[in-house]
Order: C-alpha cells, then sequence, then structure tokens
C-alpha cells in the first residue's frame, strides 16, 4: 500500500493506493469518517463492473450502502442529472453524518464531489477513481463541480475528500484510448515538475503500456498524485503555482472546442498542446534543442488522432482568447526552461508561432 497525504491548511486527508484495495474500501471508509451511512454515486459502465463487488466491501464492514448509477459521460455533469442525484439523497435519507462514494471517472468525481459539497450544505466524501486520468488527475485537489451550456466546469466548488482510494487494477478494463489519454496528464507532471520521473518513463515505456503491470502502474500513479498534491497544497485556490498544471492545456482546451468535442480525448487533445508548449519554449530560446527532442520523441509515441489539416492557426487562436476571457485569465502559456521545470509567460506572436508550428511539427 502506498500512500500519499495531501496536506491542507488545518485539514489533509490520505491518498491509498494499492491494486486490489477496491475490497478493503469498507474498513478503509469506516476509519476516515464512519458515516451512518454510505450512498455510491457512480456511473453505468463502471457500477456494472465494480459496483457490487463495492457494496459486498461496504456490507462486511457494517456500513449501510446504497448505489445509484447515473449514464456514462461528460452529459452527466449537468444541473439536470445533479438535481435528481439531490432527490435520491433526501429521498435515502441521507444526514450530516453520511457519506458519498465517488465510483468512477473524473466525471462521477466532479459531479458527486458537488453533489457532496451542496447537500446539506456539504457532507464528508470519499472518492475511488476508476480512469487513469481521475487517479493521476481530477481525484487530487478537491475541484468539484458541472458543466452549464455556456461552457465547461463553470459551476463548481471546492471540497476536499476524506479519503480517496486508488485501486490501479480497474484500469485493466478502461478503453486502450482512455488510457492513453490519461497518459498525457502523467507525461505533464514530469514535464512541469520532475525530469527524473521523466527519465523513468522513457526507460519504462513499453510496460508503462500496460495496465495490467500493477507494480509499475501503481509506482506511476503514486508519483504523480505526489507532484499534484505537492501543487495544490502549496497553491490551493489556483491563485499561482497550481496553474503550471494546465500545461499544454491552453492550445489544449481551443482544440477541443474547436472539434466540438468531438474529435479528441481531453489528453489527446492536451498530448498536442504539449508539443506546441515545448515548441514555443525551444523558439523563445528557453528551452535547448535536445531537451525539446527529447520531450518531441515520447510525445510522439503516443496513440492521438493528428491535429486536422482544416483547423488553422488564426481559428486555433480565436478559440484560445475565447477560452480564457472565460476564464477570467489572459492569455499566458506555460512554458519549459528544461524538463521539470515549468514556469508562465504571455508570449509574443502566439498566433505566428502556432502556424509555423502547425505547418513545421504536428
Ligand atoms: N476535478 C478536477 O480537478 C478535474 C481535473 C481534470 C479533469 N476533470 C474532469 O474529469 C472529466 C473526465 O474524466 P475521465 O476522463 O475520467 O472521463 P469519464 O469519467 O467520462 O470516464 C471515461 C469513460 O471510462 C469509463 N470507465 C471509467 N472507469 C472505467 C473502468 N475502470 N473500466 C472501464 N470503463 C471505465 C466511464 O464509464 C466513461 O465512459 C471531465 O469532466 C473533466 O472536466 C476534473
Ligand atoms: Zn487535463
Amino acid at each position: 500500500m502506498k500512500t500519499v497525504n495531501v496536506r491542507l491548511p488545518g485539514r489533509g486527508y490520505p491518498i491509498l493506493i494499492q491494486a486490489g484495495s477496491l475490497d478493503d474500501a469498507g474498513r478503509r471508509v469506516r476509519r476516515a469518517c464512519a458515516p451512518d451511512r454510505l450512498f455510491i454515486i457512480t456511473d453505468a459502465t463502471v457500477g456494472s463492473l465494480y459496483g457490487d463487488r463495492l457494496l459486498d466491501a461496504f456490507r462486511r464492514s457494517g456500513i449501510t450502502a446504497s448505489l445509484h448509477a447515473v449514464p456514462a459521460g461528460e452529459n452527466s455533469k449537468s444541473w439536470r442529472i445533479l438535481q435528481d442525484l439531490y432527490t435520491r439523497l433526501i429521498e435515502s435519507g441521507l444526514t450530516r453524518d453520511s457519506c458519498v462514494a465517488a465510483l468512477g471517472g473524473g466525471v462521477v468525481g466532479d459531479l458527486a464531489g458537488f453533489a457532496a459539497a451542496t447537500y446539506l450544505r456539504g457532507i464528508a466524501w470519499v472518492q475511488i477513481p476508476t480512469t487513469l486520468l481521475a487517479q493521476v488527475d481530477s481525484s487530487v485537489g478537491g475541484k468539484t463541480g458541472i458543466n452549464h451550456e455556456l461552457g465547461k466546469n463553470l459551476i463548481g466548488s471546492f471540497h476536499q475528500p476524506r479519503l480517496v482510494l486508488m485501486d490501479p487494477s480497474v484500469l485493466t478494463t478502461l478503453e486502450k484510448r482512455e488510457y492513453w489519454a490519461g497518459m498525457s496528464e502523467v507525461v505533464k507532471y514530469g514535464l512541469i515538475r520532475s525530469e527524473p520521473f521523466f527519465a523513468w518513463l522513457e526507460s519504462k515505456w513499453e510496460g508503462l503500456g500496460d495496465p495490467a503491470n500493477a507494480g509499475l502502474i501503481e509506482q506511476m500513479v503514486t508519483v504523480c498524485c505526489r507532484i499534484k498534491a505537492d501543487v495544490v497544497r502549496r497553491d490551493e485556490k489556483e491563485s499561482g503555482l497550481r496553474r503550471i498544471l494546465n500545461f499544454g492545456h491552453t492550445l489544449g482546451h481551443a482544440l477541443e472546442s474547436a472539434t466540438e468535442y468531438g474529435l479528441f480525448r481531453h489528453g489527446e487533445a492536451v498530448l498536442h498542446g504539449m508539443r506546441f508548449a515545448a515548441w514555443l519554449s525551444m523558439k523563445r530560446e528557453h528551452l535547448k534543442p535536445d531537451a525539446y527532442q527529447r520531450i518531441d520523441d515520447l510525445l510522439k509515441r503516443f496513440p492521438a488522432p493528428p491535429v486536422p489539416n482544416g483547423l488553422d492557426g488564426a481559428t486555433l487562436y480565436e478559440h484560445m482568447r475565447t477560452d480564457k476571457k472565460r476564464t477570467g485569465q489572459g492569455l499566458r502559456f506555460i512554458l519549459l526552461k528544461g524538463i521539470g521545470k515549468a514556469f508562465t509567460e504571455i508570449p509574443d506572436h502566439p498566433a505566428r508561432h502556432l502556424e509555423e508550428w502547425l505547418t513545421n511539427a504536428r
């Protein structure tokens, strides 16, 4: 069992990482929050794979548990689904001493976390993330929320869970494409914060492609959680340092919205975004060409749809600006001055560099 302690002012909670730990959830949750009853929120796919096992684990520990599955997919991060969830929580008699468990990917985590943050002005919750993206990214940091028809993640709050329980062996049932989408966030941590981790990823690359390699995956997930937890601890509400977690996301988000969220998984769009950010870092002479090459060599090994030929720099630039207007940030980029060394900059002529990258490097 590997443990990463997320330390925040006045409170903190553990992330426990171990293959097979799903069956131990009852004992762990009892220790973390001893709820009078527990309500599992999952999606239909994950629920049918792991719902009974988890219910069983809670029952064995004497915890009264029920389960509700929302449809799988991003559309469940909606007001309608959330309202329906509130109804179920009320009907199930959940009190301030109860606990919500989010079993699923980032969609379920964000939705269930927000329900827990707002029901009775906030009750305890635990996360049991089941996608690679959720294990290395969305379950660490306490951001919860839903989408609005005018934009993604516009409604939400910070609500830290009591416990995050990760069982990397559930990743074996994940679609390959989802797994690789999560891998791009994994590489991101090496790029922004740790050269040794990036070098480790390079050396273990073949093995890391197969989630059945439990030991390796456990190690990988642990380092990612450690890095994200450290960044979040230093900047819980995203005023400065936490922005480096958006490495690759400026162009990534633009690619997602320019293709109407239909072509790329989030991680695939971020993959292109990271390649461009590394290129921009080199063009602006922050990053040495050999480091750039090392980064691009690894990122090129990812399976992902290419940037469509019809998408030009001007269009993507417009999408980047609209996205930033919405989030209230300037068009700043996260760049690298070396592998593991991220910083933020508002570069001159980003659209021109983007056009050049699209022609030369994609
Ligand atoms: N809160 C945060 O800090 C944060 C950070 C990054 C992303 N997010 C959010 O996360 C969401 C994306 O999360 P995601 O990529 O995990 O998507 P997801 O939750 O939709 O999961 C992807 C798909 O995989 C299926 N699945 C999940 N676990 C499985 C398993 N073990 N075996 C088989 N199938 C499984 C799901 O049913 C779903 O169809 C977005 O809404 C994004 O906004 C939040
Ligand atoms: Zn991301």
